[in-house]
Parts: C-alpha cells; sequence; structure tokens
C-alpha cells in the first residue's frame, strides 16, 4: 500500500508581528519584532509530513502576486508534488498574526486563491488523490470543495482526516461522516457538535456523538493537556511533552501533519500520536509555523536525547 499523502488545503504567507501586549482600538503600539514566513493549515501539514520523509501532493491554489512563485518554491525546496497547486487571478492567500510574550496567537486569514478551490480542481487531481494512503483537509478552502474531497475518497476506498480548523460555522458534520479522522479542538467540535466541550467529560461525549454519526476515530486536540483519542473501542489520553512555549502558531498543524507521517507509514494509532505530540511540542518551542518544523533527522536526534 502507498505511504503518499495528499493534502486538499490552503497556503498562506503569514506576517507575524511579536507584541509585548495587544494594541488597544486606537491605540499605535511599538512592537520588539516581525517576520514572515510560510504558512496556511494546509501547507503547514504538507510540509510538517514531508520534512518527517512522507512523500506529499497538494492540491491547492495560488494567486498571480508575488507570494505565489514564493509558495511555489517553497512547496519544491520541501519536496512535495506541486502539480496540482493551480493558479488563479488576484491575491495568494495571507495570514496577518499577532503572537504575545507567552506565546498565544491571534490569527486574521484574508484566503485569497485558497476560496477558489472548487471541487472540479478535486476532479482534476483525481489520479494523484488515489494513489494517497491518507487525504489531509483543514478549513480555509470552500466547503464544496471539502464535501466532494470527503466524498471522492469514500467513492475510492481513501482514508481521509478532516482538520474543522478554522472553526466554520457552516460545517454539516453529516457531510463528513464518512471520514476516518476528524481532528478539531475543543472550540471546533463544540461547534461541530452544538454540545459543550468545557470539560474533559463533555469533550468525551461530544466527540462520541461524532463516532456515533460514523466518523471512525475523533482526536481532540487540547493544547498544553495534549490531545484525547476517542474511537469505539474507547478513549486515550496523548500526553503532551513539557516545554516552555515561544510561539504556539502552527502547533496543531504540526501534530496532524506528524501523525499522518508516522500513521501513513504504518505506526500503530496511539504510537503515531504519540510521535505527532512529541513533534508538536517542541514547534511551540521556536518562533514561526513551518520554520519550527523539524527534519526526520532533527526529530530521531530529539526522541533519542529524551529516551
Ligand atoms: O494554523 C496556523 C496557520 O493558520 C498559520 O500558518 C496561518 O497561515 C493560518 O492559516
Amino acid at each position: 500500500m502507498s505511504h503518499r499523502i495528499a493534502v486538499v488545503g490552503s497556503n498562506m504567507m503569514d506576517l507575524v508581528t511579536y507584541v509585548g501586549r495587544m494594541p488597544e482600538a486606537g491605540e499605535t503600539l511599538d512592537a520588539p519584532a516581525f517576520a514572515m514566513g510560510y504558512g496556511g493549515k494546509g501547507a503547514n501539514q504538507a510540509v510538517a509530513a514531508a520534512r518527517l520523509g512522507s512523500e506529499v501532493v497538494m492540491v491547492s491554489k495560488v494567486g498571480d502576486d508575488a507570494f505565489a512563485d514564493a509558495q511555489l518554491k517553497n512547496f519544491e525546496a520541501n519536496g512535495i508534488d506541486t502539480a496540482h497547486v493551480g493558479r488563479t487571478d488576484g491575491a495568494s492567500g495571507v495570514a496577518t498574526i499577532l503572537v504575545e510574550e507567552s506565546g498565544e496567537n491571534r490569527i486574521l486569514i484574508v484566503r485569497g486563491a485558497n476560496d477558489r478551490l472548487t471541487p472540479s480542481d478535486i476532479e482534476a487531481a483525481g489520479d494523484a488523490l488515489r494513489s494517497a494512503k491518507l487525504i489531509l483537509l483543514q478549513m480555509e478552502v470552500p466547503l464544496e470543495t471539502i464535501y466532494r474531497t470527503v466524498d471522492f475518497a469514500a467513492e475510492h476506498g481513501i482514508e481521509t482526516l478532516v482538520n474543522p480548523a478554522p472553526a466554520v460555522a457552516g460545517l454539516d458534520p453529516a457531510r463528513i461522516a464518512s471520514a476516518t479522522f476528524v481532528v478539531p479542538n475543543e472550540t471546533e467540535l463544540a461547534l461541530l457538535t452544538g454540545l459543550p466541550t468545557g470539560t474533559e467529560a463533555e469533550v468525551e461525549t461530544a466527540a462520541r456523538s461524532l463516532i456515533a454519526r460514523g466518523i471512525k476515530v475523533v482526536i481532540v486536540t487540547l493544547g498544553s493537556r495534549g490531545a484525547l483519542l476517542v474511537e469505539t473501542s474507547g478513549v486515550h489520553h496523548v500526553r503532551p511533552i513539557e516545554v516552555e512555549p515561544v510561539d504556539t502558531t502552527g502547533a496543531g498543524d504540526a501534530f496532524i501533519g506528524a501523525f499522518a507521517h508516522f500513521y501513513a507509514g504504518g505506526m500503530p494509532l496511539r504510537e503515531a500520536l504519540a510521535r505527532a505530540a512529541v513533534y508538536a511540542g517542541h514547534s511551540i518551542t521556536r518562533k514561526g509555523t513551518q520554520s519550527s518544523y523539524l527534519s526526520a533527522k532533527e526529530f530521531e536526534a530529539l526522541v533519542a536525547a529524551k529516551v
């Protein structure tokens, strides 16, 4: 079986300002630092999996601006197949990110070209998608494209992982019920199910409501508390690693990309999740999004040092 991973999702140029505190309305503040980097939830997950050694194909859209060429070069530099990264008129996706000293972030996205990834792009990428062991999806492209991909995967017996991030009000759980994995955080889980997620018991109940709809596995990311794996057969707490946070941006994407790599490579589910938690945990000790993701060699050295 192929270990190829396909990502149907976004790419964004991340414009990151590190702040001492958030500005008030109408206030102008000096900020200590700025950095530009490659981001977008889809691209981040693709890059994490590729850096760990997976063969990755990206289905995405860039615009006709300078960021478009930069994004394509970045995919290529990471060994990602760009045959299905299309170009369209107008701006590429951009994210404005503010990161506080605690490492917490606030993100505004302008989807740009990402909003023009259509169901017909999924048909056009059919051969590439059929060769994948696992397809990853997030919510920075149109919902109709996400639904078409989930249906396409079900028609061809390909496993899918749906990451309902960022939280979007219109996502219909019935339309993603054939997904193998759904990976929300607590806020996204609450929005998706209409159930409270304030306590771990509530998180489990909400996750189980998705299992009852047909989704095989729900993995709820809990930030610094790790993650909760919920399956018909039981529940398992994925432990986080203890780190001093510098920048939490893209940690969820690191977790998903790494999980996809290990799972598609044949690792048992719980072990793949434990490894992904280490990979994501390390990413928050570095600034930036993709710039904080380790290569396979660096990751193996990290794991060896922790044993
Ligand atoms: O998940 C982090 C990502 O969200 C950033 O890279 C930003 O581009 C937004 O898509």
